[in-house]
């Protein structure tokens, strides 16, 4: 694949870079994605039957069980070449920023130090009322399991849809990509807020954006580059065009 001089020389001279990640990035991994028609999860399930605060106090079991189900599923994922990139990205740029909207933890597992996750992370779990973390529990067919220090119900340490996302994350986000050169979005559909308008921060402060996809979304117009493919095939040939 060629990739505009441009770009490469921008990215040899290592700017302040960002990358916002989502689903698509662990697609190649075997993780479904939640808005891609027919095999995204958001086809099969609806969101507010399983990712939402009134979700968990309607049917607790329900989904706590949904997420255990995707828990074991990402435990059977490996990271994928497209996540090994970024890592490696991180190696070459020394301001480089990783952020990302999945809680699958993969970016961490293929090396990537510091990862920003906006929306937590699925292995992890505390208590809904307290907010203690659970480092183990005892899964029952019936009911949620509960904390150890006050009872509460356990669920998944994940922001679920009407949810603010954790403070110090976000604030971090938006600084790095109101100051970043370079502004990466891969894998994304870019409609989830407010992980959707770290581009346009970047962008209304003069950054370059690039954007790697699959298909074209609401962001593709305003990218300075679009390159469409899959991450793990784009960013590996990336790396290689400018460092290796
Ligand atoms: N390489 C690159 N892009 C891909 C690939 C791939 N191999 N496979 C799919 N894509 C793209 C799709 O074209 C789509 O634009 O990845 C994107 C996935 O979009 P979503 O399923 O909407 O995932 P995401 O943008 O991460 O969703 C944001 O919504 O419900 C939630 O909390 C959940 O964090 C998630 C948030």
């Amino acid at each position: 694949m060629d990739f505009p001089g441009r770009l490469v020389r921008l990215l040899k001279t290592s700017p302040r870079v960002v990358a916002l990640t989502g689903a698509g990035v662990s697609q190649e991994s075997g993780l479904r994605t939640f808005r891609d028609a027919q095999t995204g999860l958001w086809a099969q399930y609806k969101s507010e039957d399983l990712a939402s605060p009134q979700a968990f106090a309607r049917d607790p079991k329900l989904v706590w069980d949904w997420y255990a189900w995707r828990r074991e599923a990402v435990k059977a994922v490996r990271p994928n070449a497209g996540h090994y990139a970024l890592a490696e990205m991180a190696r070459h740029i020394s301001n480089f920023t990783l952020v990302t909207q999945n809680v699958d933890g993969l970016h961490r597992m293929a090396g990537s130090p510091d990862v920003i996750e906006l929306h937590g992370n699925i292995q992890r779990v505390r208590c809904s009322v307290c907010g203690e973390f659970a480092d183990d529990w005892i899964d029952d067919p019936v009911s949620v399991p509960r904390c150890s220090s006050c009872g509460g119900m356990l669920r998944p340490h994940v922001v679920w849809f009407g949810e603010p996302l954790p403070r110090p994350e976000l604030e971090a986000a938006i600084e790095a990509s109101q100051v970043c050169r370079l502004f990466f979005s891969i894998g994304t559909s870019g409609v989830v807020q407010p992980a959707a308008t770290l581009a346009h921060a970047a962008n209304d402060r003069g950054a370059i954006i690039v954007e790697i996809n699959a298909e074209p979304t609401p962001l593709t117009s305003t990218a300075d580059y679009f390159f469409q493919g899959k991450s793990g095939v784009i960013l590996p040939e990336l790396v290689k065009a400018v460092w290796l």
